[in-house]
């Protein structure tokens, strides 16, 4: 994994420690004891990921991720941190990091923080240069969307309910409606893009109208689950985005919806089709208009 990395902490073993950790994994490391240092390295370099110390004398980890987050907000920042009771998580948090590394660590802890802090600020970068999407009614949905992100802006922990009110509106979240959202909740877009990746209600993709999830986990493939997607496909001529040419239908496959003893499991919308003989795969879309 290759990812340009600051490490910031007074203490000289630390620094070290994370860089003997980190750099035969393949990233770029530069290490600093000087949180000012720090600062102009950070002006002058782009880095992936800062990882900071909180408590510093002179500029501490508060000062210096208020000033990343005004110079370089597309910075991910860990931070490590000894005070971990459930308040001072909060408020950590709180500030925009991507996330934090409780002391002491292990090189394990550290090099999983990492890489998992790694992949999540590509793809938020890479959504940050997305291009807006652009459909007829686009301006309507935007004023749409814009009174639901009003109506929500002051209402703490809100973020959910924007979420599944935007995808109602426009199907789906993509990279420009979830910058639109952080954009109008004044949150990170990190953090929407976090919710939505974690949620699987969420969906960045487009969807038909009724969206199918056909279960190839071991328990469903065994039961020949790999036989109804063959007919799905074959039958209802999917686009390259997995919709059929009138929007009716859209498919994903997913790992195991938890009901193996029923396999093999077919979802419709929020139906689930149990023991669903092959044969049977489009009578069982019958029912949907
Ligand atoms: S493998 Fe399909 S439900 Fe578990």
């Amino acid at each position: 994994m290759e990812g340009n990395i600051l490490i910031v902490d007074d203490d000289d073993i630390v620094v070290k420690s994370c860089d003997s950790v980190l750099a035969p994994e393949g990233f770029t490391i530069t290490g600093t004891t000087d949180s000012s240092k720090a600062i102009e390295l950070i002006r002058d370099n782009d880095y992936d990921i800062v990882i900071t110390d909180l408590n510093m004398p002179g500029i501490d980890g508060f000062e210096l991720i208020r000033q990343i987050n005004a110079l370089k907000p597309s910075t991910g920042i860990v931070v490590i941190t000894g005070f971990t009771s459930q308040q001072n998580i909060k408020d950590i948090l709180q500030l925009g990091i991507i996330d934090y590394i409780s002391k002491p660590f292990s090189p394990h802890t550290l090099l999983e923080t990492i890489l998992k802090a790694t992949y999540l600020i590509k793809k938020i970068k890479a959504l940050s240069t997305a291009e807006p999407d652009t459909e007829p009614d686009a301006k309507k949905k935007t004023e749409a969307l814009n009174n639901i992100i009003d109506e929500y802006k002051s209402v703490p922990g809100s973020l959910l309910r924007v979420l599944e009110s935007a995808q109602d509106l426009i199907g789906y979240l993509p990279p420009s409606v979830q910058r639109f959202i952080a954009n109008g909740l004044r949150i990170p877009v990190s953090e929407v893009y976090s919710v939505v990746s974690f949620y699987p209600y969420f969906t960045m993709k487009a969807r038909g109208k009724h969206h199918i999830r056909v279960c190839v986990g071991n328990a469903c493939h065994a039961k020949k689950s790999g036989q109804i997607l063959t007919r799905l496909k074959r039958n209802l001529n999917f686009n390259e985005d997995n919709i059929t040419a009138d929007g009716k239908f859209s498919f994903e496959t997913v790992r195991c919806l938890g009901a193996c003893g029923f396999a093999p499991i077919v979802e419709i919308d929020y139906d689930t089709h149990g023991a669903v003989d092959p044969d049977k795969t489009l009578d069982i879309l019958k029912d949907y208009h």
